[in-house]
């Protein structure tokens, strides 16, 4: 039998298969089979119940739809290129197997409202999971923070050692970042959660449909209220792959971190052989990998974020083809956030913080500098006085290589005369560490705060 275009009518002749190659998006929509067909029952139910089509039509749609659902999910439907998409696909395969009656499953709909039913109750799925695999990467934040409370680690800005901190603390602040990662993807939940079939082209259609019954059987909670927006609109996907570039950024920094961690000068800690490599030339190496390919699979998240920006931009209203290329911007954030989320929950469950040259790399105690100015300033010295007192003693340190644990009491005391015996407690950082009782702050008292709270909004729906 010679294939022939659904939407043939007005052609002589059949599409050139150089036509068919550039346009096709089969091979990569197939992955909203299911969801088209779920779609297009609800479809069906809805014509039948508005009389739109009689019972027994509907019967034997569902019935065809039905058993196309079934082979998708066993992997068993042929998806051919000439029917071009997803929706073609399914629907040529109907009239074939039920005949003329499957004709009749496009009356009031359009194309342009089905591929965004179809993205929308798509997505509704994998922004749960995704919510999912980073509420699972949280819980693993909040067990390391618990059980390596104890381990203190230099805190950085421009990369310099800056004051002490608890691991916990360091762990905690990327368990709210990805808080608000949640929360993004959430309000996506919401952009998806307006249904958009049953706007047919973009202008609306000449039947009396009820979307509200559409909207209700696929699970959407409203109805979209203009057609030419719902059709020509991608604001969901943007706002997807927003959400993703966020988290993505999020896990890269954190990459980032524990890639110069991991780096010979630092030490600060070692990753389990199972989640490294190798190098072919080398036999010293055991490189980070895992944490390398997030950082670079950011860069092409972020990509997709200016991709699909750029695609919206000067388009005309309302539905172009143009359209077509979010979904492989779509597919390939989602392809990728995923497994990166994965691998960095395992990965932080393969780290082994050592202690031991952390402390070593803390050892000039310059670190401390701040909490010699707060003693002195509460030996009533004003703080910018304080702090230029303990940069001569730093300065002083440097110059003759010393530690400030190094100096004794009657060297301090040329630098001030109000430093007394009392700046030995000054030199622990442990005692840094507690001293921070503003809120938010590194003490152990706080980070355990944080943590309980962690737990409390992690349960949140
Ligand atoms: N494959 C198309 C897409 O992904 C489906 C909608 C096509 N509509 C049309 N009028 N050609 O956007």
């Amino acid at each position: 039998m010679k294939k022939k275009k659904l939407w043939g009518g007005r052609f002589k002749s059949n599409t050139s298969d150089l036509l068919d190659d550039f346009t096709e998006s089969i091979s990569f929509d197939k992955r909203l089979a299911i969801y088209d067909i779920k779609a297009s029952i609800a479809h069906i139910l809805m014509l039948k119940k508005q009389k739109i089509i009689n019972e027994l039509d509907s019967e034997k749609i569902i019935k065809g739809l039905s058993k196309i659902l079934n082979l998708v999910q066993k992997n068993k439907f042929h998806f051919d290129k000439f029917y071009e998409d997803v929706h073609l696909n399914i629907e040529n395969y109907l009239i074939h197997t039920v005949g003329n009656i499957g004709k009749k499953l496009h009356t009031a709909r359009s194309r342009n409202d089905q591929i965004a039913v179809d993205m929308m109750l798509y997505m509704k799925d994998e922004i749960n999971d995704i919510i999912k695999l980073i509420k699972n990467l949280q819980k693993t934040i909040i067990q390391l923070a618990e059980k390596n409370i104890k381990i203190i680690i230099p805190s950085y800005t421009h990369l310099k050692q800056a004051q002490p901190i608890l691991i916990s603390h360091y762990l905690m602040a990327y368990f709210f970042k990805l808080q608000r990662d949640v929360e993004k993807f959430k309000s996506n939940l919401n952009s998806v959660d307006i249904l958009p079939l049953g706007v047919g082209a973009g202008v609306g259609v000449n039947y009396p449909t009820d979307r509200k019954y559409i909207a209700k059987l696929l699970g959407f909670s409203k109805v979209s209220e203009n057609s030419i927006d719902t059709v020509s609109q991608r604001d969901y996907i943007i706002e997807f792959i927003f959400a993703a570039s966020m988290v993505s950024m999020h896990l890269s920094r954190l990459s980032e971190d524990l890639i110069i961690w991991n780096t010979d000068e630092f030490k600060f800690i070692e990753i389990d052989d199972a989640f490294t490599t190798g190098s072919s030339i080398m036999p010293n190496k055991k490189n980070p990998d895992i944490l390398e390919l997030i950082r670079g699979r950011t860069a092409k998240i972020y990509g997709n974020l200016m991709g699909m920006l750029t695609l919206l931009k000067g388009l005309p209203s309302s539905y172009n083809r143009d359209l077509q290329e979010d979904k492989k911007m779509l597919f390939e954030t989602i392809d990728y956030i995923k497994p990166m989320l994965i691998i960095m929950n395992e990965l932080l469950q393969n780290i082994t913080f050592l202690e031991q040259n952390i402390m070593e790399k803390m050892k000039t105690g310059f670190i401390m500098a701040v909490d010699i100015a707060d003693y002195l300033v509460k030996k009533n010295i004003p703080f910018r006085e304080a702090h230029n007192i303990v940069g001569k003693i730093v300065k002083f340190c440097t110059e003759k290589n010393k530690t400030f644990f190094e100096l004794g009491l009657k060297q301090l005391k040329k630098f001030s005369k109000k430093i007394d015996n009392e700046i030995v407690k000054i030199f622990d950082y442990r005692y840094s560490i507690e001293s921070k009782v503003s809120e938010g702050g590194t003490s152990t008292a706080n980070v355990k705060k944080e943590i309980a709270y962690a737990k409390k909004i992690i349960e949140r729906v």
